[in-house]
């Protein structure tokens, strides 16, 4: 059992007991290692300023072959275990600035600089995937999704944005070649192989390899908070309403990684990120892929896990409606034995969820609907990018017949209208005898009473959540 936490930092081999482990990880750049080119601005993941780019070699999946931008100010230094890890101080190559760093001088895309360490790591993350795909250009609307992560307030973007267009790419060579080795892989092998308890008397991380350990130390202490990948957590944490002292991190499972189709089924595990479902869904359910188009930003969808997204149980949160109009189970595993929950028995109340203690889920899984089906999810939030939904609404209707004049199965659900994200099953059933919008609409009003709030008023909320069910129709029936 290893007691420390183990990654590379800028090339270098470099060990983590519990009182480094224990910070986020730009406050342990700049506080701990003196590499202040890291930003903290907002501490929340929102503004970009913190951005570094972690490579996790050893996970089962095809996002963790690149260097891929994150947020270090939610990302704890336990968190970064079989990493290796790039700052924006080691970009510099024997003097010569990173050709996305050449790009924001000669651009003039920094003013008061401040932002600017997080737009370059921002860009150079956009670089490296452009490198594996042996992409030869960036266009517009690929440098501007790669930037809905970061923040300025000087420049108004546009210099920015041409800084992005003016990437040479045939001047980058992958970071893998500088930061990157065949000894690092040999060794980031190895700590991914071993459990590691990292401890002292205020904070303990536990990173086992097999399910079984991970729900024995949760038997043993039921104070545990399950660690997807802090997200969530950690900014509540930041915001110190919440202090993660005893966690449990599922980072070293194998299992948990896998995300497959099979016989009609997609299977998630707990370890798959947002950008890596999105990656899958684009050839699965492509409507699907389209909605996390606008989640988050690149940076929180490397790292976010979509059965975090579940757990958390936040009523605004942008996938439980998805999931919940997708007929999706959740695998949950415990002290039991394993179980299997529908999502509509899922959340109980709000933040409250049917896991019992000592549980944790394992996968969610769902039926990819068949090819007759209208299925269309929506957001609507203040800003498009990087914004939490006012209110969001998933429907997948499937019709008797082509004239589309009687329904033969649908699901209803939205997000932002009730304490927990919300099936709706009595307008369904109505809609099932009888296919009346006017009927349905009433309906669909009476089985929820949103809440007033900083995001949106319960008026608002309802006139949304009208205005997107009736679109629906709108675009499905011809
Ligand atoms: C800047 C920013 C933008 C965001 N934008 C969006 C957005 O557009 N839409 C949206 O819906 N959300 C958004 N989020 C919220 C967040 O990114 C998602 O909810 C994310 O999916 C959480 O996953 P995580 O792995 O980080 O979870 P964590 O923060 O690690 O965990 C969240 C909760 O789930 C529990 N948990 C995690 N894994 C398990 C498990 N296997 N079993 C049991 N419990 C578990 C944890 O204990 C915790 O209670 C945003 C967050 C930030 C910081
Ligand atoms: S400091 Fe703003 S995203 Fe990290
Ligand atoms: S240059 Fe000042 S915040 Fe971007």
């Amino acid at each position: 059992m290893r007691d420390r936490v183990v990654f590379y930092l800028n090339g270098v081999r470099t060990e983590a007991g519990p009182e480094d482990a224990s910070l986020m990880l730009a406050e342990y750049l700049r506080t701990r290692r003196g590499l202040t080119g890291t930003k903290i601005v907002c501490a929340e993941g929102d503004c970009g300023a913190c951005t570094v780019l972690r490579l996790f070699p050893h996970a089962p999946g095809t996002d963790g072959q690149n260097f891929l931008p994150v947020n270090s100010c939610i990302t704890l230094v336990a968190q970064l275990d079989g990493s290796s890890l790039v700052t924006v101080d080691a970009l510099q190559d024997k003097g010569q600035l990173h050709e996305t760093q050449r790009a924001m001088v000669d651009c003039h895309g920094s003013q008061c600089g401040f932002c600017t360490p997080g737009f370059v790591m921002a860009l150079t993350g956009m670089v490296e995937e452009k490198l594996s795909r042996s992409d030869a250009t960036v266009d517009i609307k690929e440098a501007k999704n790669c930037l809905t992560g970061n923040l300025c307030r000087c420049t108004g973007y546009l210099p920015i944005i041409d800084a992005a267009l003016s990437i040479d790419l045939s001047k980058c060579r992958p970071l893998k070649e500088r930061f990157y080795s065949n000894a690092q892989e040999t060794a980031l092998a190895e700590v991914f192989g071993q459990s590691a308890l990292v401890e002292d008397k205020t904070f303990s991380f536990f990173a086992p390899t097999t399910l079984e350990e991970a729900l024995a130390y949760l038997a043993r202490y039921p104070d545990t908070r399950i660690l997807g990948s802090g997200t969530d957590l950690s900014v509540v944490h930041n915001k110190r309403k919440a202090t993660l002292s005893r966690l449990l991190g599922l980072h070293l499972i194998p299992s948990l990684y896998q995300i497959r189709e099979d016989s009609g089924l997609v299977h998630v595990g707990a370890r798959v990120t947002h950008a890596e479902f999105r990656h899958f869904l684009k050839t699965h359910v492509p409507e699907f892929a389209s909605y996390l188009d606008v989640f988050a930003s690149p940076q929180i969808k490397n790292m976010g896990t979509v059965v975090g997204n579940i757990a958390t149980a936040s009523p605004i949160g942008d996938t439980p409606p998805a999931f919940l109009a997708l007929d999706a189970i959740i695998g949950v595993r415990g002290p039991t034995g394993e179980r299997e929950i529908p999502i509509s028995k899922f959340f109980l109340a709000y933040r409250k969820t049917a896991l019992a203690p000592g549980e944790l889920i394992t996968y969610v899984k769902f039926p990819i609907p068949e090819k007759a089906t209208d299925l269309r999810f929506y957001k609507s939030s203040n800003r498009k990018d990087l914004d939490i939904s006012a209110v969001n609404l998933a429907v997948r209707v499937t019709w008797k017949n082509e004239a589309r004049l009687e329904i033969r199965d649908i699901a209803v659900a939205a997000g932002g209208v009730a304490p927990v994200p919300y099936r709706f099953f009595r307008t369904e059933e109505l809609l099932r005898q009888r296919y009346d919008i006017e009927a349905a609409v009433k309906e669909l009003q009476s089985e929820v009473t949103p809440i007033s709030d900083l995001r949106a008023s319960a008026g608002y909320r309802r006139v949304i959540l009208e205005n997107l069910f009736r679109k629906f129709f709108r675009e499905v029936v011809p």
